[in-house]
């Protein structure tokens, strides 16, 4: 039995608060552009507005954060970018997660680690096994992630573990397999940085999230700013392929 109502399958729960928020953390170079310092300063700036974010989804009843960290694109920049990336992450993770873990959030590491040099994985792998039991926020980190490489990784799974089965394989044949199949849908999507596009970050996952886009800039996106987005969140109408007209007649 699946955990979570799927969006397409059927009409999921909704709530006040977003239940899982996937974000787009876009924009560190640019702000530290405009201050004349090195981009990795901003990616370091970055990282305290992840806690910050952290903290307060936990304390407004938000289940589950999913942050995009590391694209499977995001190898093309240059190496020394790249680098500085992956230290940051080790870093995060040696600094973190004995926090995390002291205020009961369960963390998760989805991409293709497969690039990822050994110390790191051994980091990811301690710290998900550590933190796997707690019951407060879920924080999921996508590193190396990518949505077309989610997918994949999820119908090869799938047929590996079905030899010889027709060809009659349905969505919740397949969701299972998929990187996240923990958490369900996000309900909200963020991206920071003003950019207006998915960058094949959850592309299954994000069919019927209800996007967000702003200007600021990851390092500048304070708790007033993420509140922002959660009200605009509570103003929309989330119909799921129904009429207007439907909804009121069921409230
Ligand atoms: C997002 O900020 C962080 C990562 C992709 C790792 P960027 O580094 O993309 O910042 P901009 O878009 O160049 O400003
Ligand atoms: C998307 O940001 C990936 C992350 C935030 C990790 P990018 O800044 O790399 O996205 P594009 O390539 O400009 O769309
Ligand atoms: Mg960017």
């Amino acid at each position: 039995m699946p955990l979570f109502t799927s969006s397409t399958r059927s009409i999921p729960e909704t709530g006040d608060v977003p239940r899982h928020i996937a974000i787009i953390m876009d924009g560190n170079g640019r702000w530290a552009k405009k201050r004349f310092l090195p981009r990795i300063a901003g990616h370091k700036r970055g990282v305290e507005i992840v806690r910050n974010t952290v903290k307060a989804c936990t304390e407004m009843g938000v289940g589950y954060l999913t942050l995009f960290a590391f694209s499977s694109e995001n190898w093309r920049r240059p190496a020394e970018e790249v680098t500085f990336l992956m230290q940051l992450f080790m870093l995060a993770l040696e600094q973190e997660v004995a926090k995390l873990h002291k205020n009961n959030i369960r963390l998760k590491v989805i991409g293709d680690r497969s690039r990822f040099e050994a110390k790191l994985v051994e980091l990811i792998e301690h710290a998900e096994s550590l933190t796997h039991g707690n019951s407060g926020l879920t924080l999921t980190i996508a590193a190396n992630y990518g949505g077309r490489w989610d997918l994949l990784q999820a119908a090869h799974r799938m047929l590996e573990a079905n030899p010889g089965r027709a060809l009659t394989f349905k969505e919740e044949d397949l969701e299972p397999y998929l990187s996240t199949c923990y958490a369900p849908e996000p309900d909200l999507f963020i991206r920071t940085g003003g950019e207006q596009r998915v960058s094949n970050f959850m592309l299954w996952q994000l069919a019927y999230a209800e996007l967000y886009f702003t200007d600021t800039l990851w390092p500048d996106f304070n708790t007033m700013a993420l509140k922002r987005a959660i009200k605009s969140f509570q103003e929309r109408e989330r119909r799921f392929g129904r009429t207007s007209e439907q909804l009121k007649k069921n409230a």
